[in-house]
């Protein structure tokens, strides 16, 4: 199986790759040469700018599939899908569940949950962009495609090399043990997915060449803010007490945190993904490999959570 990537060189791209190879594929990645550039030797680089509509590297070449991980403006994709027209049998685009509408919905909702209203409007990614911005990519690849279009919509992921450190955070600190400052509700639920599992998914929806919309959440099992922070504890072989600190304390979209009212958005169903191969990876296996990569890495600060000092004040006032 032949695969070109889009991106591929971060954390859920990255993860994807690495199964691909896993299987024996041959992987051609594209990108700009920035991140990542000493990983996956041996693997072929086309360096191109999709923010520049640079595809000229891509003129050459046919895969049985690309996978779509760097897209997010219908611009993005329109143009890549112009390079690449019939040398690509399948185009996969890695969408997200910011794709749905966040209100009306229970839990384990599925993929034919009401999406947002698409937006062509602009090239701005803010909270509220990113989703109808997908949904037009999603939309822009099945007109295109047809059936040889898969959507995956990823929920939030979780593993080594996650840029965005939303699991880090809490791994990291429940590592040092003791009292642990929570800023919203213990029974907060958390589904995460561990980017192997996503990855799983990808390779396997590719080698199976199936088409339609496909989540990517899991995790084995369901649960709380509270149940993540004590196996995460157990993780690092330390012991946490939780203590539930204000809210508004602390800035909204805290690591993992939500505002009650989206709850019901945070749960959605893996029946379809886990039917078509995706693998459940459990989230002490997850915690345990991200405290492992994040060590290894040196534990650098983290551009979010609370820092020592600060989580210190909070708990002296509850
Ligand atoms: N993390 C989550 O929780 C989550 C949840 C839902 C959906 N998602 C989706 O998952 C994807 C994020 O994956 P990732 O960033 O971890 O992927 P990745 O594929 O591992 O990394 C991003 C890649 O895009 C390349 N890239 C960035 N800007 C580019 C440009 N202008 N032109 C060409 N290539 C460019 C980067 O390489 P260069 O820098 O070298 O160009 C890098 O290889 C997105 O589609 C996101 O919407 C993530």
């Amino acid at each position: 199986m032949r695969i070109l990537v889009l991106g591929g060189t971060a954390f859920v791209g990255r993860a994807i790759v690495e199964d691909a190879l896993r299987v024996g594929a041959e992987v051609t990645l594209f990108g700009r040469g920035r991140t990542g550039s000493e990983l996956f030797p041996g693997v072929e680089r086309r360096i191109g700018d999709r923010d520049a509509d640079d595809y000229a590297a891509l003129r050459e070449g046919s895969w049985d599939a690309v996978v779509d991980v760097s897209g997010y403006l219908p611009r993005h994709v329109g143009r890549a899908m112009d390079a690449l027209g019939d040398r690509v049998g399948r185009y996969l685009f890695i969408s997200s569940h910011a794709v749905y509408v966040r209100t009306g919905l229970g839990p384990d909702s599925d993929e034919d949950t009401p999406r947002r209203p698409v937006r062509r409007d602009t090239e701005e990614l803010t909270e509220e962009t990113y989703g109808p911005l997908k949904a037009a990519c999603e939309d822009d690849v099945v007109a295109r495609y047809g059936s040889r279009a898969t959507i995956v919509r990823p929920g939030k992921v979780a593993g080594p090399h996650d840029v965005q450190n939303g699991l880090t955070y809490w791994v990291r600190r429940a590592a040092r043990g003791g009292r642990v400052a929570l800023p919203g509700r213990p029974d907060q639920p958390v589904q995460l997915v561990d980017s192997r599992d996503l990855a799983r998914l990808v390779v396997q929806l590719l080698a199976d060449d199936r088409p339609g919309a496909f989540h990517a959440v899991g995790p084995a099992e369901r649960i709380t803010m509270a149940e993540l922070i004590h196996t995460c504890a157990r993780a690092a072989g330390a012991e946490v007490e939780v203590v539930p600190v204000p809210a508004d304390a602390v800035s909204p979209f805290f690591p993992l945190m939500r505002p009650e009212s989206m709850w019901p958005t945070l749960l959605r169903s893996p029946a379809r993904a886990r039917a078509a191969g995706m693998t459940a990876t459990p989230m002490a296996v997850t915690a345990a490999d991200v405290l492992a990569w994040d060590r290894g890495r040196g534990e650098p600060p983290l551009p979010l959570g609370l820092s020592p000092e600060e989580e210190a004040k909070l708990l002296a006032g509850v």
